[in-house]
């Protein structure tokens, strides 16, 4: 018997509705079935409306990236699970156009911004030999195809459109690689807020192409940075200088938790294994009331 699920999609025609909302669709379920079968399954089967970006279906193209239970990603490389709900939404951070195409504008913008494209400052008279030594720190962050999947999921370009993103940090880095270049890209990282990120990875784990951005583009550069005489962000500068004075990174006050705990025993019926609890500096002295929960 044919297995069926859910799938509930966003939908909203700015012209017609006064609101968004989600239509339920029943999906028959096909073996490897996508998130783009589904989308065209639905546009097919119940309603030729349905608005969303696809092209190569090849994870190739970067235009069909849309929200799938909350999280960004390419609908044509993400597989349909008919055992769960599956709920779709158009990205994070732009305006939707219609259903679940974006209008891309404010991403375009930032891009244009950092002068995407190899600068040079004279015309070469001569075909010119890039060795594959020069390029292999490249290779990686070259592979992205600019679905913006990452800056969807970026917790601080929710915060704020200071921070490029997370792709647009990946243009700067692979630019400033490029042998050919010529454009201060690490000036021009410390001016679109490459201290912003807090490398949480979010972006490399949703990346299609699983670019590890927070190492090779967000480091890189902040590491250029430091090499070229720009000052640390100050919550930085406070870590380093209490680890130059003290050896630790949260200097020791007071009474630590550990410390305040004494040696009291907990002991548990039937233990099922043993768990050991790290609390580190920021525990111990500066979350104390987080250690005391746990
Ligand atoms: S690692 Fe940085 S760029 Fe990537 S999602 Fe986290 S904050 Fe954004
Ligand atoms: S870095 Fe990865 S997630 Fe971000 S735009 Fe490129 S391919 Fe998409
Ligand atoms: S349709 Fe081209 S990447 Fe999905």
């Amino acid at each position: 018997m044919t297995k069926t699920f859910k799938a509930s999609v966003f939908r909203y025609n700015p012209d017609s509705d006064d609101a968004p909302y989600f239509q339920d669709f029943d999906i028959e379920y096909e073996s490897g079935m996508t998130v783009l079968d589904v989308l065209l399954y639905i546009q097919d089967k119940y309603d030729s409306s349905l608005a969303f970006r696809w092209e190569c279906r090849g994870g190739q193209c970067g235009s069909c990236a849309v929200r799938v239970n909350k999280i960004a990603r390419i609908a044509c490389r993400t597989k349909a699970d008919p055992d769960e709900k599956l709920v779709l939404e158009p990205l994070e951070k732009m305006p939707v156009i219609k259903d679940l195409v974006t209008d891309m504008s404010q991403v375009t913008y930032r891009l244009r911004r950092i002068r995407p494209y190899v600068a040079r400052d004279k015309v070469p008279q001569h075909p010119e030999i890039i060795h594959a030594h020069q390029i292999e720190k490249l290779r990686e962050i070259r592979k992205c195809i600019e679905c913006s999947a990452c800056l969807s999921n970026c917790p601080i370009v929710h915060e704020t459109w200071d921070y490029p993103g997370p792709m647009i940090i990946r243009q700067i880095a692979r630019l400033e690689l490029d042998p050919r270049d010529v454009e201060d890209r690490v000036a021009m990282a410390m001016n679109e807020m490459v201290y912003t990120c807090t490398t949480c990875k979010m972006c490399e784990d949703i990346c299609p192409k699983k670019i590890k951005i927070p190492a090779l583009a967000v480091e890189l550069l902040r590491a250029k940075a430091v090499e070229a005489g720009y000052p640390l962000a100050e919550g930085q500068q406070a870590f380093l200088d209490s680890v130059n004075a003290t050896g630790r990174s949260v200097p020791e006050k007071d009474t630590s938790l550990l410390a305040g705990l004494g040696t009291e025993e907990f002991l548990v019926k039937n233990p099922r294994g043993r768990v050991g609890f790290f609390t580190g500096c920021l525990i111990d002295y500066r979350m104390q009331s987080t250690g005391k929960a746990l």
